[in-house]
């Protein structure tokens, strides 16, 4: 891979449009200020859904949309729910999936596989979520992260792994104070990708980036991109704060 991939994930944040679009145009701001070369990261933003339009209407596609969910149907009566071809309709290239706050809520490996299948069906790239809730001395954290990834890939073909994102992020890590260590991200990292490369019988998985989230902040992105080798990064709190969020950017685009 030769560009990283830095997501900011809004959740249910800012708590009004003016306040969404003032954050969303300050990043696109500094990126132009910046001069931040495209090819060598790409910025995405992952607001509220009903945020997802009024900053839609006012990008300079500086920085791309996501959404932070999606349904698992094409259409029908399912009150309340946002169907794939409805955010594809609104300009929304990535979907995040199967987040540790959605699995909390309900979320199960089996909904994650159809919303995977169903979003790169409409054409977007699904950000897909995955992590131990508790690390243990026997490794058995490692069946759990190769089941997640393995459920939620299921009918995926391997010509299309270049359109899937996955996301590793310890839920120890989400909100947390202090990230997962380098050194042990770069051993996660390459957890994952061997986990693809033997499902997929294939001798690299260079086109799947494998990002990494939990606590990131401007301390500690560097150092999770270049020891951890991370290919991007998924930003909860930081990427609110716009100044924050730019700064991560900047190391991204120097490596
Ligand atoms: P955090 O959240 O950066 O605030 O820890 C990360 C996430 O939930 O994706």
């Amino acid at each position: 891979m030769n560009h990283k991939i830095i997501v900011g994930n809004w959740k249910m944040n800012p708590e009004n449009t003016k306040k969404a679009l003032e954050i969303f145009t300050g990043i696109e701001k500094g990126l132009t200020k910046a001069k931040i070369n495209p090819k060598k990261v790409k910025a995405i933003i992952c607001p509220s859904y009903i945020h997802i339009a009024p900053l839609k209407a006012k990008a300079k596609g500086k920085v791309l949309l996501g959404a932070q969910n999606v349904y698992f149907a094409e259409k029908g009566s399912y009150t309340g729910e946002v169907a794939p071809a409805m955010l594809k309709d609104l300009g929304v290239s990535y979907v995040i999936i199967g987040h540790s706050e959605r699995r909390k809520m309900g979320e199960t490996d089996e909904s994650v596989n159809k919303k995977v299948l169903l979003t790169l069906a409409s054409k977007m790239t699904p950000i897909i979520c995955i992590g131990e809730t508790t690390r243990d001395d026997d490794g058995a954290y490692l069946t759990v992260i190769k089941d997640q990834v393995l459920k939620a890939l299921n009918g995926v073909a391997k010509e299309k792994l270049g359109s899937v994102i996955i996301a590793y992020e310890p839920v120890w890590a989400i909100g947390a104070t202090v990230a997962m260590n380098a050194h042990d991200v770069h051993q996660m990292m390459i957890f994952i990708k061997k986990v693809l490369v033997d499902f997929y019988k294939t001798k690299t998985i260079g086109s799947t980036p494998v990002l990494y989230g939990g606590a990131v902040d401007p301390t500690n992105a560097h150092g999770i991109l270049t020891e951890g080798e991370a290919d991007g990064l998924l930003i909860g709190r930081q990427s609110l704060e716009a100044k924050s969020f730019l700064e991560i950017i900047g190391f991204a685009s120097n490596l």
